[in-house]
C-alpha cells in the first residue's frame, strides 16, 4: 500500500510522522506488532481478530472523565503494560485523549502511535500533542502535552461516519485553514468539502488541513501565541457542549460557536462587507450546521444566560478579561480581550442570543 502523504511534525519530544493512505488500517492489523491497544468499541472485532489485546472504550465524554481514568489505567496493567509496551490507539477524539493522557502518566510515559477514525480526529486532533480529560462537569479542564510517536491515517474510515461527524470534522477542517490566512482556505475549498465528497476529497482536506495546523503547532507548540488563534469558536463551542449536556457535538459546537463570534464582532461595529471570504465561510458554517437535524431541537433547551455563565469560566479567561478569538474587520482571525463589564456581558450575551434563535428557526421554517 503506498502512502499518498507523509511529513512529520517537530515537537519538544522529537518529531513524529504523519502518513495518510487509504487501506492504512488493514495494513497495519495485519502486520501483528507486538502491542496494546485502546480503542473504539466499535473496532473491537478487529483487534480480536488480529490477536491484539485491546481496551475497547464506548465513546462518549464520560470516558474522557478523571473518574474513569483508574479503570484504564488497571486494565493497562492487568494486561501485563510495561514501559516498553508500545500503545496503539484507534478511534475518534475521545480515545485519541484517553489514550494520549494514559500513555503520558502510566508508569511515567508510555511510547503510542495513534490511528484516527473520525474526520475531526484525522484532520485536526490527530497532530498537536494535547491531551485533554474532563474533570466532573468541567470540560477538558486538566491534561498533558504528549505527542504520539507515529500518526496514521485511512481516509476511508470515512465511508462508515454519518453526515454530523463529517460536518463536525470539516467544521475544524475549514476553522484551521481559514486561520491560516487566504491560501490554505483557497486550498480547502477547492477539495468541494461537503458530506457527499469523494474519498479522494476527503484526503484532500485531511492534507490541506494538517498542513495548515502543522504550521500553528511548530511555531508554538505550548498554545503562546499564534495557536491560541486555533480557538476560534471553542469558546463559545465548549460553553455550548456542557449548556445541551453535551448533546451538541464538539465540531458542531464549535461551528456555531465561529457564528457566535462573527455575531459579536458584528455587534462591537466590524462590517465584513468588503471581505467575501467572510460571507464564504458563514455560509459554509450554516450548510454544514444544517445536516444536523436535530439540532433545531436540542437548542430549545439552551439559553444564552447559561451560556454566558459558561463561557465566563473557561479557562482561556483572564484575570483582567474575557480573552475571544473574532474575525476582524479586514477578515483575520485575532485574539480580542474585553473588559469582565456589563457591557460586554451583553453584546456577549446577545450574540449567543441572535445565533440560537438563527438555528433554532431553521425548524420552523423545515
Ligand atoms: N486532544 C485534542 O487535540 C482534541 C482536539 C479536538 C477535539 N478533541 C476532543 O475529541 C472529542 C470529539 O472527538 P470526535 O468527534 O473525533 O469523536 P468521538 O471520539 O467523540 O466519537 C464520536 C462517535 O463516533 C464514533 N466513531 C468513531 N469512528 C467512527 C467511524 N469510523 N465510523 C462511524 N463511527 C465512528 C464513535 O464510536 C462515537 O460514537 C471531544 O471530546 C473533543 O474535546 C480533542
Ligand atoms: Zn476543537
Amino acid at each position: 500500500m503506498s502512502v499518498s502523504s507523509n511529513f512529520s511534525i517537530s515537537s519538544s519530544t522529537g518529531s513524529y510522522d504523519v502518513d495518510i493512505a487509504s487501506g492504512l488500517y488493514r495494513q497495519f492489523m495485519s502486520e501483528g506488532k507486538k502491542l496494546i491497544a485502546i480503542c473504539d468499541e466499535r473496532f473491537a472485532w478487529d483487534f480480536k481478530e488480529a490477536g491484539v489485546h485491546a481496551i475497547a472504550l464506548h465513546s462518549d465524554e464520560t470516558v474522557k472523565n478523571l473518574s474513569a481514568i483508574p479503570d484504564i489505567i488497571t486494565q493497562l496493567r492487568k494486561a501485563g503494560t510495561m514501559r516498553d509496551t508500545l500503545l496503539l490507539a484507534v478511534g475518534g477524539g475521545i480515545v485519541q485523549d484517553v489514550s494520549a493522557f494514559c500513555a503520558a502518566i502510566y508508569m511515567r510515559g508510555l511510547e503510542w502511535i495513534y490511528m484516527p477514525t473520525t474526520l475531526l480526529g484525522m484532520a485536526d486532533s490527530c497532530i498537536g500533542g494535547k491531551s485533554s480529560i474532563n474533570v466532573g462537569e468541567y470540560k477538558n479542564i486538566v491534561g498533558t502535552f504528549n505527542p504520539p510517536r507515529r500518526v496514521v491515517i485511512d481516509p476511508s474510515f470515512v465511508k462508515t461516519l454519518s453526515s454530523e461527524q463529517i460536518a463536525a470534522g470539516l467544521i475544524e477542517a475549514a476553522k484551521i485553514c481559514y486561520c491560516r490566512g487566504p491560501d490554505s482556505w483557497k486550498a480547502y475549498l477547492a477539495n468541494n468539502p461537503s458530506h457527499t465528497m469523494s474519498e479522494a476529497h476527503v484526503a484532500g482536506v485531511i492534507a490541506t488541513s494538517l498542513a495548515a495546523k502543522k504550521w500553528f503547532i511548530e511555531i508554538d507548540e505550548f498554545d503562546k501565541a499564534e495557536r491560541l488563534l486555533l480557538n476560534f469558536g471553542h469558546t463559545f463551542g465548549h460553553a455550548l457542549e456542557g449548556a445541551s449536556h453535551y448533546r451538541v457535538s464538539h465540531g458542531i459546537a464549535v461551528g456555531i460557536g465561529m457564528l457566535c463570534a462573527l455575531a459579536l464582532e458584528e455587534r462591537l461595529g466590524a462590517r465584513y462587507e468588503g471581505q467575501p471570504q467572510v460571507a464564504v465561510l458563514r455560509e459554509h458554517i450554516q450548510d454544514l450546521l444544517a445536516l444536523v437535524t436535530d439540532l433545531p431541537d436540542v437548542l430549545q433547551g439552551v439559553t444564552a444566560s447559561d451560556l454566558f455563565d459558561r463561557f465566563s469560566s473557561d479557562k482561556k479567561h483572564k484575570a483582567d478579561g474575557y480573552r475571544v478569538v473574532i474575525v476582524a474587520a479586514d477578515g483575520s482571525v485575532q485574539l480580542k480581550a474585553l473588559p469582565k463589564d456589563d457591557a460586554s456581558r451583553a453584546h456577549l450575551t446577545a450574540a449567543m442570543e441572535q445565533i440560537l434563535n438563527v438555528l433554532r428557526k431553521k425548524r420552523m421554517a423545515a
